[in-house]
This record gives C-alpha cells, sequence and structure tokens, in this order.
C-alpha cells in the first residue's frame, strides 16, 4: 500500500469570534494559502497496531502508546474503532507537516484535525462525507479548546466561507468577487481555550454588560452577511472596526493587535480587527487589491514577518 497524503487548509474568522461560542452567527472564510500535510505510511510486517506519531516542525516523533492517554491521534484511532467496529488498526507511521503557526487563529489544530481525520478515513478504506469529517474532527477539537463553537472544524473541513451558528448545519457564502485579505501575525501565541475561559469568567462576573457586547457582535454579524453577499467592501471594512471594538471591549485585544489595526488602517486597508480568539494571534485586514503590496512592505518595514494575502470569494 503506498502512503497517503492529504491537505487541509487554514481558515480566518471574519467576524462573530467569542460570541459564536454562545450560540450567536459568525462568518468564517478558508485560507487555502495556509495549508497543513498529513501522511500515513504504513508500516508492512511491523507487529499488529504500531502506531508512530512525527511532528517535526515540533520536534515530536513517539509511539502513540508513549504518549499522553488524551493525544488527538489516539482519540482519533479510538473514534475510528468504535464508530465503525474495527478492532485491530494496521499498523502506520503518521506525520504532519504545517505552515500554518500553531496559537495564532488560523486554524492550525483544526487544519491537524480535519487532515488526521481524512488522512485514517482513506487508510482504513472508509469514503466519509465532508459533514462526517466535520463531525469527527470535532471531537478531536474539543481536545485541543476544551468546548469550541466548531466554526474553526467545519470552515477547514468545507473550504468555504460559511455562516455558522453552533449545532446548525453551515450556509456557504459566495461574494459576488473576490476581495483581498492580509494577515499580520502579532507573533504573540495565545491558546484559544485560554481566551474563551477569560470571556466566560467575565461573563460570569458581569453578566448584563457581556451579554449585551455579546449580543452587539451577533447583530453586527448579521449585517455583515448582507455586505458580503452584495461585495459591499466599504460596509465590510467598517463592520471590522466595529468588531474589533466590540472585541476590546471584551477585553480580548491587546495594545499589540490595536497597533496593527491602526497601523493598517492609517495606511489604507478598508478593515482591520484581530482574528479567532485574540489575546495575540493574527490581524485580519481588508484592502483593496492595488494596495495590497504597500501594505504588505509598510508592515515588514515595522518588523512584522510572515505576512499572508489571500483572496477570498
Ligand atoms: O483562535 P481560534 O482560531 O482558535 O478561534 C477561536 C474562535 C472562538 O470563537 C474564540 C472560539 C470558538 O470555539 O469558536
Amino acid at each position: 500500500m503506498p502512503a497517503i497524503a492529504v491537505h487541509t487548509i487554514g481558515k480566518s474568522i471574519l467576524f462573530g469570534e467569542h460570541a459564536v461560542v454562545y450560540g450567536y452567527p459568525a462568518i468564517a472564510v478558508p485560507i487555502p494559502d495556509l495549508q497543513t500535510t498529513v501522511t500515513i505510511f504504513p508500516l508492512i510486517g511491523e507487529k499488529q497496531e504500531t502506531i508512530i506519531y512525527e511532528a517535526p516542525d515540533l520536534g515530536t516523533a513517539a509511539n502513540l502508546s508513549d504518549l499522553p492517554a488524551n493525544h488527538v491521534l489516539g482519540k482519533a484511532v479510538e473514534l475510528f474503532k468504535q464508530a465503525y467496529g474495527i478492532q485491530k488498526i494496521p499498523s502506520f507511521r503518521l506525520k504532519i507537516n504545517s505552515q500554518i503557526p500553531v496559537a495564532s487563529g488560523l486554524g492550525s489544530s483544526a487544519s491537524i484535525s480535519v487532515g488526521i481525520i481524512k488522512a485514517l478515513s482513506q487508510f482504513l478504506g472508509l469514503k466519509l462525507s465532508v459533514q462526517r469529517i466535520n463531525e469527527l474532527a470535532f471531537e478531536l477539537e474539543k481536545l485541543y479548546h476544551g468546548t469550541p463553537s466548531g466554526i474553526d472544524n467545519t470552515v477547514v473541513s468545507y473550504e468555504q466561507s460559511l455562516w455558522f451558528t453552533k449545532g446548525q448545519e453551515p450556509e456557504f457564502l459566495r461574494a459576488p468577487f473576490p476581495f483581498h485579505l492580509l494577515l499580520i501575525n502579532s507573533s504573540i501565541p495565545s491558546l484559544t481555550a485560554e481566551s474563551v475561559a477569560a470571556v466566560r469568567k467575565e461573563r460570569e462576573n458581569d453578566p448584563v454588560r457581556v451579554n449585551g457586547l455579546l449580543q452587539e457582535i451577533g447583530d453586527l454579524v448579521i449585517i455583515a452577511k448582507e455586505a458580503f453577499s452584495e461585495g459591499n467592501l466599504v460596509e465590510l471594512g467598517k463592520l471590522m472596526v466595529k468588531n474589533h471594538a466590540l472585541l476590546q471591549k471584551l477585553h480580548v485585544s491587546l495594545p499589540e493587535l490595536d497597533a496593527i489595526v491602526n497601523l493598517a488602517l492609517e495606511k489604507g486597508a478598508l478593515g482591520a480587527k484581530l482574528c479567532g480568539a485574540g489575546r495575540g494571534g493574527n490581524v485580519i485586514a481588508l484592502v483593496r487589491e492595488e494596495k495590497v503590496h504597500d501594505l504588505q512592505q509598510t508592515f515588514m518595514a515595522h518588523g512584522y514577518q510572515g505576512i499572508v494575502h489571500t483572496k477570498i470569494q
């Protein structure tokens, strides 16, 4: 049996992060310019169920039996065994290579979760629907993030811009023409679970204020959906700035993220906001095509590295 390689993509949340955890809608977009590759090499002649996990980017190479009980690959193997009545999995080595920076709000964990599910299903000869891949990947996401909304694994599974409400099927969105986004990394790592927990705590301490902010984000996402579908970039940009201000009030921004947003706006971006969990990670900026190069140069001149340019349809 030859090796199996699958490629999965990154993602960004355009509107509605954090509020989405409490049942409000959010809009997410795929970032195909950032990819994860998951490769499975069958181990022929090894004793039954030898499973080796390699993540060279993180310096990990280990036998699954030596990894923690709640390891994502162990969980994936258990999911397949339970769901499909598999007694013993043939031996294999699984390798992960990813271009997506970890803990930066660009879907690194979702990309790995979806990639592991896709690769294992192929290895086991199962033909799974995208919906089923998404369901299984959501189980892995819970290991990374505790109580995720499911938006990350959904956009990474379907590879399309979408409108997402927790627990519901996604609705796919399409803009009338492609538009350009820049992702600028603050290089401050941030763990989604910690940021979500901080908002939850703040909501417990001050429910009226925090629920009001979450509702405002939810209302804004409804307007953004219309602007997205109409290709109204000026309106989308303004809504991004408003969304960022609401996230600031939820205390998930940082001065470093605000500085990136301000620089993007000063240099002509139509809008900018933090994306994902915040407290670090990336800022996403909506930029007219003719300004993309200038903005990239500006950010590089300010010392930002690994700026990603992507086109959304
Ligand atoms: O930072 P990311 O890419 O993990 O995005 C998290 C988005 C949140 O809304 C903060 C959490 C969630 O589960 O939806």
